[in-house]
């Protein structure tokens, strides 16, 4: 397929008298305008004057310079861009499920109640946790509620704590998060392997000292909510002293919230309700195969104990010897995270994903996004740097020091895969290391794809030692090449405007 290497905007194309349809003439009067002024547009002057084949031709053009997950490797690490099995699309689209009003009474759609209900069981039996809310639609909204409801059992005692601890190598939502919801929140500094510190960390080069879990404990003490691991770690670290972690924060009452988008990390293999986490959220799209859909419609279902069950969102469904139902009477609850009960439609997808894989493919699908990272760890590492030699699970975050001593940098990195047809990882996240490029290759990924990868990475690394400008040139096979992306950050563009009439 040959890619037009430019494509004008739509307005462009734009031809005075140009139209997409032909309307017959109109053979009744004119009706009157009866919109309000204040709605009514001032000119339709930036409407583009274009034919339907000019429309179709231009959107699918730019849609093939799209990369997506159906397109090749997409290793965009934390993010987790894995196949969305299409068995999962079909049952999604069932008109029982598909075409059922949230409104309908839970009688008159059992089916959909026995769907949500079950799929909470195989998140509590995936989390060893008591309790499931499928509500929140986001990670980062499993995490509002998840700090809700930690906010929540401290009020209920009586005690109105302030602080949130959370660890530097955390996700940056969790931060946002515990301040959203009212916490100053006090950093944890990770140790030289890449876990969460217990004791004060010296920085080598400032010389300043950061205090660790244990002067922080000391220092805030009853102040503690609680604290907010991502576990694995931003860089695919687990977290091995969490059970530890989990006795200090509860000697002083304080709760343990996990971060469990990278559960496909730990899926099948360990449970965080046995190493003493309180509450979680889990990232469907993530860990069960549902579409990113592009921020959203997504769903982030929250896992919690036994004590903090009683202020999950409302409605929460309940099975009786009646049949299913919802129950609203739950005095204690934060009330509603989202309409109704969550993206239904995504809780759809995602117990379809599970009653495929079973059980023992659930904790295959771990393994294989274990077993894949590490292959390329293995074969990447000496000639990509690797920060901390600390074992990883489903993700290797690489750093562009040994490329940088020839000017070859971590976005040059990216940029080279372009040119060789594969998406590219993220880039300077987390912060950290410096440079970062993180690869999750997760278990969708085939051998013959991971070293298609791999040969790609050495290729740049080679470039980058004998011909850098090769590099730092790239793309030049991509429709765009090079752009300004500071300018395009900070001075986007975003609103096609007119040329006036005499420029
Ligand atoms: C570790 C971690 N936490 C939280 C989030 C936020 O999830 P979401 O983007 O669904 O809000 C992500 C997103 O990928 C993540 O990787």
């Amino acid at each position: 397929m040959a890619l037009i290497p430019k494509e004008s905007i739509i307005f462009e194309r734009s031809v005075p008298g140009k139209v997409g349809m032909d309307m017959p003439a109109l053979d009744v009067p004119i009706a009157s305008d009866t919109r309000p002024s204040h709605l009514k547009r001032l000119s339709f002057s930036a409407m583009p004057e274009v034919s339907e084949v000019d429309v179709i031709r231009h959107f699918t053009r730019l849609s093939r310079w799209n990369f997506g997950v159906d397109d090749g490797l997409y290793p965009l690490g934390s993010c987790t861009m894995k196949h969305n099995p299409r068995i999962n699309e079909k049952v999604a689209s069932l008109p029982g499920f598909a075409q059922s009003h949230p409104l309908a009474p839970a009688k008159h759609v059992q089916g959909n109640m026995v769907l949500m209900w079950t799929l909470q069981e195989w998140l509590k039996e995936i989390t060893g946790l008591a309790a499931v809310t499928l509500h929140p639609a986001a990670g980062a909204h499993g995490e509002l509620t998840g700090v809700m409801l930690i906010r929540a059992y401290h009020i209920s005692k009586g005690s109105k704590r302030s602080i949130m601890l959370i660890p530097d190598s955390a996700h940056g939502t969790n931060p946002a998060t515990a301040a959203m919801a009212g916490y100053t929140c006090v950093e944890v500094p990770s140790q030289a392997d890449g876990t969460i510190s217990f004791d004060d960390v010296t920085d080598a080069s400032s010389g300043k000292t950061k205090k660790g879990l244990l002067s922080l404990l000391k220092e805030h003490g009853s102040e503690v909510a609680g604290i907010m691991i991502t576990n694995p770690n931003t860089v695919g670290i687990f977290e091995y002293r969490i059970g530890e972690i989990a006795k200090l924060l509860h000697d002083i009452d304080a709760l343990l919230y996990m971060d469990g988008a990278n559960m496909n990390a730990l899926m099948g293999v360990a449970r965080p309700g046995d190493f003493g986490i309180d509450v979680m959220h889990l990232n469907l799209h993530k860990t069960f195969g549902t579409p990113h859909g592009g921020g959203g419609p997504g769903s982030g279902p929250v896992a919690c104990s036994i004590a903090l069950e009683p202020f999950l969102p409302r409605p929460v469904v309940v099975k009786t010897s009646g049949g299913y139902e919802l129950e609203w009477n739950r005095p204690q609850s934060i009330g509603k995270m989202h309409s109704y009960f969550g993206n239904f439609a995504m809780e759809v997808r995602a117990l379809a994903f599970c009653l495929s894989h079973g059980s023992d493919g659930l904790r295959k699908a771990t393994m294989r996004a274990i077993i894949n990272a590490n292959y390329i760890r293995k074969q990447l590492e000496g000639t990509y740097h690797l920060q901390y030699s600390t074992p990883t699970l489903h993700e290797v975050v690489f750093d562009d020091t040994h490329q940088s001593k020839h000017g070859v940098n971590t976005l040059d990195i990216a940029k080279g895969l372009i040119d060789r047809g594969f998406h590219p990882p993220t880039i300077y996240f987390p912060l950290v290391i410096h440079g970062a490029l993180m690869i999750e290759p997760t278990e969708s990924e085939s051998k013959a794809e991971l070293d298609a990868f791999i040969e790609a990475m050495l290729d740049i690394a080679k470039g980058a030692e004998n011909n850098p400008d090769s590099i730092k040139q790239c793309p030049v096979k991509a429709p765009v090449c090079r752009l300004d992306e500071t300018t395009a950050a900070r001075k986007p563009v975003l609103r096609w405007k007119a040329p006036s009439a005499n420029s």
